[in-house]
């Protein structure tokens, strides 16, 4: 099915990999993209010791980079934070912000995400903004409540179709082996679009929101070809190079 803009498929590493592994992962997938033709953007966002040797070996390979997480003032004494700018530094081009396990973990909330994204978007930066209902308010008649609070309050002003991609991740998905049917996505990813299109006009109508929970190669070819996906965030099946590649067929 043709959808208006090429899919994206997005790696989650989270707080897994070091060195000499990851470097070893990431060489397999340069040269699995050298051997096929890959017809998706690709984005590893890795942990960010690991940036430094990635930004240094990407050049030419076509895959973008992304941190997992940035903090929203520019820079300062915030001991142990990571800034939009130097992600950018690193070359990264995405930054995912507003992760469950983040939101649930960390107590991070949608006007906080908001700042985030601004200070990434000021930088340059495409945010990767992610939403999600957890099963007591799928359960409860909430999710759509949940979502639309969610997407309206992290999505800052300077939020457009150029530097913002919506990740809808039901909660209840994430790492466990469940994924919603076909149709509740379907019926999510409508109802994020048209939350979007009535009132952040910015968008003009346009918004990528793509899918994260439990993909795997099994999954994957039917959830993007569901008309409104317009691509995946992957977790732990990106963390298996052969797993990932699979995925990475399903739009090749
Ligand atoms: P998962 O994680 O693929 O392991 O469910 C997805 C995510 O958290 O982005």
């Amino acid at each position: 099915m043709s959808k208006k803009f090429a899919p994206i498929i997005i790696a989650n590493w989270k707080m897994n990999g070091l060195l000499l592994d990851s470097m070893q992962k990431f060489k397999q997938i340069r040269n699995n993209i050298q051997e096929g033709l890959v017809g998706c953007e690709i984005v590893i966002c890795p942990p960010f010791t690991l940036l430094r040797d990635m930004a240094e070996k990407i050049p030419g390979t076509g895959v973008k980079l992304g941190g997992q997480n940035c903090h929203h003032e520019g820079n300062g004494a915030f001991t142990g934070e990571i800034s939009a700018n130097m992600l950018k530094d690193m070359i990264c081009e995405y930054v995912i912000l507003g992760h469950s396990e983040r939101r649930t973990n960390l107590n991070e909330g949608s006007e906080l995400v908001n700042k985030k994204a601004t200070i990434s978007h000021n930088e340059g930066l495409s945010t990767i903004i992610c939403v999600g209902e957890t099963m007591y308010e799928r359960n409860n008649e909430l999710a759509k409540v949940v979502i639309r609070e969610q997407v309206l309050h992290s999505l800052p002003q300077s939020s457009n179709i150029n530097n913002t991609i919506i990740a809808y991740e039901p909660v209840w998905a994430i790492g466990t082996g469940e994924t919603p049917t076909l149709e509740q996505i379907e019926e999510m990813h409508d109802y994020i679009e048209d939350v979007v299109a009535s009132e952040l006009p910015k968008f003009g109508g346009n918004v990528r929101v793509i899918y994260g929970g439990s993909i795997n190669s099994k999954n994957s070819a039917a959830i993007l070809n569901i008309k409104n996906v317009a691509g995946l965030l992957v977790g732990r099946a990106s963390l298996d190079v052969d797993e990932f590649w699979r995925i990475i067929e399903t739009v090749s």
